[in-house]
């Protein structure tokens, strides 16, 4: 079940209920997959001061390095938007930081789940590589 695109789709949407987006009122549930077959849940979670508010793709990702993760072979993301749902650039590179390129992230849109790769999303990510020599 881990991995199937319809399945992690499917746990995403039934996380839906538990996004906090009071102001927004767009709710966001995102379902992470380790590389030890675990999967995570997490929703955004909105604040009065808005700029605190945080995406569901990072506190899934945030919960799955919690509990011990540290690599992530599959992140799935449901809305409660009818168009297609694409991670915000801040969510892309906490991804990268977990995730290889190849990595499939999986969106719904329409009830379909779309599949981009990590490296569609981000091309030239920020890497260790660019660190060297500083
Ligand atoms: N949001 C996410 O949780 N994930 C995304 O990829 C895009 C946006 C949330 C942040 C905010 O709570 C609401 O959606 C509207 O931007």
């Amino acid at each position: 079940m881990a991995t199937d695109p319809d399945a992690l789709i499917a746990l995403a949407r039934e996380h839906l209920a538990r996004s906090y987006a009071p102001y927004s009122r767009f709710h966001v549930a995102a379902a992470v997959v380790d590389d030890r077959g675990q999967v995570f849940t997490g929703v955004n979670v909105e604040n009065i001061s808005y700029g605190l508010s945080m995406c569901a793709e990072r506190v899934a990702i945030f919960a799955a390095v919690a509990a011990g993760a540290r690599r992530i072979t599959a992140l799935a993301v449901a809305s409660s938007g009818t168009g297609l749902l694409s991670p915000c650039g801040a969510c892309r590179q906490v991804m990268a930081e977990f995730a290889a390129p190849e990595v499939p992230i999986y969106c719904e849109a329409a009830g379909e789940p779309h599949r981009w790769t990590l490296a569609q999303l981000l091309p030239h990510a920020f890497a260790a590589p660019q660190l060297a020599g500083s």
